[in-house]
């Protein structure tokens, strides 16, 4: 089974992912967890990353499509896997395409989070994340049970994003106006999009994508 989670910053793409693997044992491929592990490496390429999402416009076409190929051909993605960040980008989306054809797969589905963007500033203001075992975390809709520690790990290491700011996250909901949305009608006419209420509890949404990726099976998908 192979999905693409798409929204804009907020959405609830990395938190519905992780949901996803937890339920269906697919890996979540998040393009920019793993600029950001890049980044925490210190590297040429890292620094390079750093500057470009600190001020939230997109890493190059040919970079991302490079990295996503490379993943897929990790053995933990043989069943299946969750795309979370990618595509992000008309040119994206076609070389997804071409790239699973030449793999001999086929995209399952493609979740759209709809969400109303005021909420966005505030979710993702107030959103934290546990640098041990990722997991994430909102100051008002999903904090820790003991302040400062993480639920899962127990790790007190938690940390928030740099291009988390009000100014980068209003040049990252632009982008994803001008760049990533126009490639929904692509999905439409497909008939692969299926939209999901982002704005709804977490639980909720991921009740909700269940029910779109046709029950925990799975089974009513297009492609088998
Ligand atoms: P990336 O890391 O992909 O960031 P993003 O798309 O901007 O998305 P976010 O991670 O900010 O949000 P999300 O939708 O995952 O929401 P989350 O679950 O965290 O990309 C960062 C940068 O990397 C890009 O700007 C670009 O520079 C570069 N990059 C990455 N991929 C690229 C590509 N393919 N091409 C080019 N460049 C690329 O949720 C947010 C918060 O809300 C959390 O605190 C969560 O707990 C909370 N929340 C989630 N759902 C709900 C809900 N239903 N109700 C209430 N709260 C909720």
């Amino acid at each position: 089974m192979i999905l693409v989670l798409l929204g804009p910053p907020g959405a609830g793409k990395g938190t519905q992912a992780r949901r996803l693997t937890e339920r269906r044992g697919l890996p979540q491929l998040s393009t920019g967890d793993m600029l950001r592990a890049e980044i925490a490496g210190g590297g040429a390429f890292g620094k390079q990353a750093a500057a470009v999402m600190d001020s939230g416009r997109l890493m190059p076409d040919e970079i991302m499509t490079g990295i996503i190929s490379n993943r897929i051909d990790v053995a933990d993605c043989a069943d299946g896997f969750i795309l979370d960040g990618f595509p992000r980008t008309s040119a994206q989306a076609g070389t997804l395409d071409d790239l699973l054809a030449g793999k001999g797969l086929v995209l399952d589905a493609v979740l759209l989070l709809d969400v109303d963007e005021e909420a966005l500033v505030e979710r993702i203001s107030g959103r934290f994340t546990c640098r041990n075992c990722g997991e994430g975390y909102h100051d008002r809709f999903k904090p820790t049970a003991e302040e400062g520690r993480c639920d899962k790990c127990g790790s007190l290491d938690l940390e928030r994003r740099p291009d988390d700011s009000a100014e980068t996250v209003r040049e990252r909901l632009r982008v994803y106006r001008s760049q990533t949305a126009p490639i929904l009608p692509y999905y439409e006419a497909k008939g692969l999009l299926r939209r999901v209420d982002g704005m709804a509890e977490i639980g909720e949404v991921a009740r909700q994508i269940d029910v779109a990726l046709g029950g925990e099976s799975g089974s009513l998908f297009p492609n088998g």
